[in-house]
Parts: structure tokens; C-alpha cells; sequence
């Protein structure tokens, strides 16, 4: 079979699968059960400096082709998450901590108290005053922030970037510059639905992101106008549900992938997604490297 194991980001990963943030990532044992299920690398749910309740319900609603969130960043605060990531470790692939802040300080406050194999940095939440992508939409920023953390810590860092902008590029050169060891495209579209008996908007806090199947498309264009110009690679994270899904964004130029929706189909999701695209592989007599950026090499 060939070989599945890659170095992506400052990272050795066993496989190019990895859990998404905000997905199963809320406790050290559901992480520990997705590294189990295969994932070869696992990120938690976004963590920021102080405890959070996030937004009133409904947090989530199922719409076409995905779901729609507002869940406004709940999380213990990083203080009281170390334990879950020493849990996580038991998994035996790397903890990627998701962290979240209102300015640079506050970024690297956390990066410099959290231990974790790897950050990423949450600079793309479409839902949440003064986080996510209201930092992460201003490329001086997202570079601000890239900087802060990586003076602050001496373990990759990751930056995941946001799609609703006109030119995602620009926040991809902003976080090299910055001194992004990976960046990860693209976090959830801006969106809404509404109750047509009532009128009210789903949410509680009336608009949020939608992930899923939809958002594929614009994943994979992202990716690659990413991946033609970083000297640093893309992770791609966006629809991914199935092992063609993995084929399409690695050819797209995804370095590795993330899995966060699908999961709704359970844990198993992992493993079809890795014999899927081994099974490709020795198909077509190609390695993971061959694939990588195929489809910007073809056109
Ligand atoms: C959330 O926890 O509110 C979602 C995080 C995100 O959209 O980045």
C-alpha cells in the first residue's frame, strides 16, 4: 500500500486526515476516539483566554447540503483545557489547540500558557463580535496576530482563514509574512435561514456559518489560489465527506485534509476516507506527493 504518512506544517502525521476544529474536539476523550478512529492528526475546539457560554439557541440548524452554527465560541477558557489535550495525547497523533483572542496579546497570552503540538489560529469565526474573522478579514492583522504567536511559542502554528472576503489570498500572504508555519482554508460562509411560519431568523443569534457539502466548491477554489502562490502549505477543510472529496482537494493543492461535518455520519468517516484514497493511490500508481497540486500543474 502506499504511503500515507507526510510532514505538513512543522508536523509528522501518520496520515493526511486530520478532525477539524469544533467538531468532537470539546473533550480530550472524544479527541482520543477520533485519533483511534484513524485520524492522523486531531484539533480542538477553539479555546480563548476566559470561559465563554456562546450564543443563545438554537446553535445549530440542518439545512441543504450542510449546518448552519452559531455556537459564539463556548469554550472553559485554556486554563481549564490542559488536561483535556494530555487526555488527547493518549491517541498517540498530534493535538493541534484551536485558540481564539480579541488582539495579538491576547493570542499570544494563551499560546505562551497552553502546551499543545501545534496551534492554530482561529482568525476566520464568522459569528463572534471582536473574534474570528473580524480580526481575520484585515490582512495587517491576520499578520499581527501570525507574529505575536509565533514570538510567543515554539511550536508550528497555523493559521485558518477566512472566506468571507473578496481576496483570500491577500489573508494567506498576510499569515506568511507573519511567519505562518501552514495555513488552513477555509473556515464556515456567513449565512442564515429562517422559520417560514414565524418569520424569526433559526438562530439565536440570528446568522452564523454554514459547513458542510455546500461550501466544497468554494473550499477547493480557495485552496488553489492559495497553494499557486504560499510557500507554505495549505491544509483544506470545507465539505470534505468522502475519500473523492480528499482526492479533489489534495489535487487542488492541499497539503492534508480536514474532516469536521461528515462526522455527523459517525467516527467511521476517518477510515473510509483513508482506504478510499490509498486504495487511489495504488490505482494509479502515484504517491501523496504526486497528487498534491496536480490539478495547478494540468491547467
Ligand atoms: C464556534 O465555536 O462558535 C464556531 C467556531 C468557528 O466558526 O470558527
Amino acid at each position: 500500500m502506499p504511503s500515507l504518512s507526510v510532514h505538513v506544517g512543522g508536523l509528522d502525521l501518520c496520515n493526511p486526515v486530520l478532525l477539524a476544529a469544533g467538531i468532537l474536539g470539546t473533550t480530550g476523550a472524544s479527541l482520543c476516539r477520533a485519533a483511534e478512529a484513524g485520524a492522523g492528526g486531531v484539533v480542538t475546539k477553539s479555546l480563548g483566554s476566559v470561559p465563554r457560554a456562546g450564543h443563545p439557541g438554537p446553535t445549530i440548524v440542518q439545512v441543504e447540503c450542510g449546518l448552519l452554527n452559531a455556537m459564539g465560541l463556548p469554550n472553559p477558557s485554556y486554563r481549564d483545557f490542559q488536561d483535556e489535550i494530555e487526555t488527547a495525547r493518549k491517541g498517540g497523533v498530534p493535538v493541534i489547540a484551536s485558540i481564539f483572542g480579541s488582539s495579538a496579546e491576547e493570542f499570544a497570552q494563551i499560546a505562551r500558557g497552553l502546551r499543545a503540538d501545534a496551534f492554530e489560529l482561529n482568525l476566520s469565526c464568522p459569528h463572534a463580535e471582536k473574534y474570528g474573522s473580524e480580526l481575520g478579514r484585515y490582512p495587517d492583522l491576520v499578520e499581527a496576530v501570525t507574529g505575536a504567536v509565533k514570538a510567543a511559542s515554539s511550536v508550528p502554528i497555523w493559521v485558518k482563514l477566512t472566506p468571507n472576503t473578496a481576496d483570500i489570498l491577500e489573508l494567506g500572504l498576510a499569515a506568511q509574512r507573519g511567519g505562518a508555519d501552514a495555513v488552513v482554508a477555509i473556515n464556515t460562509l456567513k449565512a442564515m435561514a429562517i422559520d417560514i411560519e414565524t418569520g424569526y431568523p433559526i438562530l439565536g443569534n440570528r446568522f452564523g456559518g454554514l459547513s458542510g457539502q455546500a461550501i466544497k466548491p468554494v473550499a477547493v477554489r480557495s485552496v488553489y489560489d492559495l497553494s499557486s502562490r504560499l510557500e507554505i502549505p495549505v491544509i483544506g477543510v470545507g465539505g470534505i465527506t468522502t475519500w473523492e472529496d480528499a482526492v479533489e482537494m489534495i489535487m487542488a493543492g492541499a497539503s492534508c485534509i480536514q474532516v469536521g461535518t461528515a462526522l455527523m455520519k459517525g467516527y467511521g468517516v476517518f477510515e473510509e476516507i483513508i482506504s478510499g484514497l490509498s486504495r487511489y493511490l495504488e490505482r494509479k500508481s502515484m504517491t501523496l506527493e504526486d497528487l498534491c497540486g496536480m490539478a495547478g500543474r494540468r491547467s
